[in-house]
């Protein structure tokens, strides 16, 4: 009786307890405005809530790809406009699918798309066979200059920042006898942490979810990594090398969500295996397209780790990356140039001090032995 009484007097407690916790008043559930959390649907989403639950609107121009909860985010749908004159094959025909796709993104109303959303996976097959198909051509046409390969690899960028996002698996992996791309997607509500890995037969990706993110503040719902290797691009080359510089692993692309990649707060690693065993030094490199058509450059990247079979590049940016056998001898022929005419000058104006000094020494000390033989007559004097 006594333990009935106890337990009645303790369930009465805890009731009294929840109530206040709960501020005493309210008994039935309460939908939570989701749409009352600044910045839920990015800057001009427009949020609506719904019992339990809530979706974003997206206005014009753009767009959270058909994933409802998901932030609006804004398309740039020119970025995939053809552009005259370009040669390689198959390019256009992939460019104005994208452009497509995209203006469907940019132009679904606000009451949700009219026409049915792109699928990620036809894209991204796409995307892999046009690669696949200008490997083909790059390597029969070795006259292709640096500035198509640059176009070539930032089409690559830009289609991937449309494909990744409409992708509706976890993990999506293609591989075919020229191209194996592989694309992890995220869609946590609160962005992911920790370390992410992406293997294929030739490298391996080292990374952070935190890198892939960037800037929590402009997590958009979802975070994606794409490690892409091209097989075949050996004949990669940039024109302003005199010879020709040889890869000694399979180029690749690493792409990430964040857009912010070119001065990386933490390091990225790549394990690249080489395609011979080899006894080299391997020098890491990028595609750089900064000043001028494009060229490999080892700015911002450093060989870690290296024996015979593999390599490991740290790396403080995103790009496109490869293993290159002695750059060293082979920078760019302006680099070069500009380099040596520093040097001369150097050597010149050393020559030119070390005449003046050698004058200015015999000119002083023999003044000085004129001057301590003065000083020593002094000393003699004193004592
Ligand atoms: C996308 O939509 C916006 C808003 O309607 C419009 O201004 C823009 O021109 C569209 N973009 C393209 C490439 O059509
Ligand atoms: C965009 O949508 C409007 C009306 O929904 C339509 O008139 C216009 O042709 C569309 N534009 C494109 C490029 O699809
Ligand atoms: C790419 O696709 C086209 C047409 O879909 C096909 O004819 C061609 O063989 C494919 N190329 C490769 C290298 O798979
Ligand atoms: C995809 O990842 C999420 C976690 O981000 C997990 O909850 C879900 O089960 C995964 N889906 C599949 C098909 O593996
Ligand atoms: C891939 O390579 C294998 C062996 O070299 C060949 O038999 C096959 O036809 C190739 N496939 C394509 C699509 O080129
Ligand atoms: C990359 O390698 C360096 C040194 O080997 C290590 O300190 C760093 O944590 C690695 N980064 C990642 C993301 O694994
Ligand atoms: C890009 O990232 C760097 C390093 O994290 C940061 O300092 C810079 O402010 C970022 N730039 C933009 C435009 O977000
Ligand atoms: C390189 O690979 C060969 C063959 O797979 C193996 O015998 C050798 O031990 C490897 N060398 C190193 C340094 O790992």
């Amino acid at each position: 009786m006594g333990v009935i009484i106890y337990l009645l007097i303790l369930g009465i407690a805890v009731y009294v307890f929840l109530g206040l916790l709960t501020s005493g008043a309210t008994q039935q559930c309460l939908d939570i405005d989701e749409c009352n959390t600044d910045g839920v649907c990015g800057k001009r989403g427009i949020c609506q809530n719904l019992i339990g639950s809530y979706w974003c609107e997206c206005p014009a121009g753009f767009t959270n790809f058909g994933k409802n909860q998901n932030k609006c985010v804004e398309l740039n749908c020119d970025q995939y406009e053809t552009q005259p004159g370009q040669t390689l094959p198959g390019f256009d025909s992939f460019l104005s699918l994208l452009r497509n796709n995209c203006l469907v993104l940019n132009n679904s109303t606000l009451s949700g798309p009219t026409r049915p959303l792109p699928t990620g996976d036809v894209l991204l097959t796409l995307l892999v066979n046009t690669t696949d198909v200008l490997q083909l051509d790059l390597q029969s046409n070795g006259h292709r200059s640096s500035s198509e390969v640059t176009k070539l690899l930032k089409t690559i960028e830009i289609s991937i920042r449309l494909i990744a996002p409409l992708l509706t698996e976890n993990v999506t992996r293609i591989e075919t006898n020229h191209t194996d791309v592989e694309i992890l997607v995220r869609r946590d509500k609160t962005p992911p942490k920790g370390p992410v890995s992406l293997t294929n037969e030739n490298t391996q990706l080292d990374t952070t979810w935190e890198t892939v993110i960037g800037d929590y503040q402009n997590y958009q719902g979802f975070a994606f990594v794409v490690l892409l290797s091209y097989k075949n691009l050996d004949s990669l080359k940039d024109t302003t090398s005199r010879q020709n510089l040889q890869l000694m692993s399979s180029a690749l692309t690493v792409s990430v969500s964040n857009s912010n990649t070119t001065n990386l707060p933490q390091l990225i690693n790549l394990t690249f295996n080489h395609l011979q065993s080899s006894d080299v030094d391997p020098t890491c490199v990028y595609w750089s397209d900064e000043n001028g058509p494009g060229v490999w450059s080892e700015l911002g990247c450093t060989s870690v780790m290296s024996n015979s079979n593999q390599t490991v590049c740290s790396c403080s940016h995103l790009s496109t990356f490869a293993l290159l056998k002695g750059i060293h001898q082979k920078k760019g022929t302006g680099q070069l140039s500009l380099v040596m005419w520093g040097g001369v000058f150097v050597a010149l104006t050393c020559v030119v001090l070390s005449l003046i000094t050698t004058l200015w020494c015999r000119f002083v000390s023999r003044k000085r032995r004129g001057g301590n033989r003065l000083k020593q007559d002094v000393q003699l004097h004193r004592k």
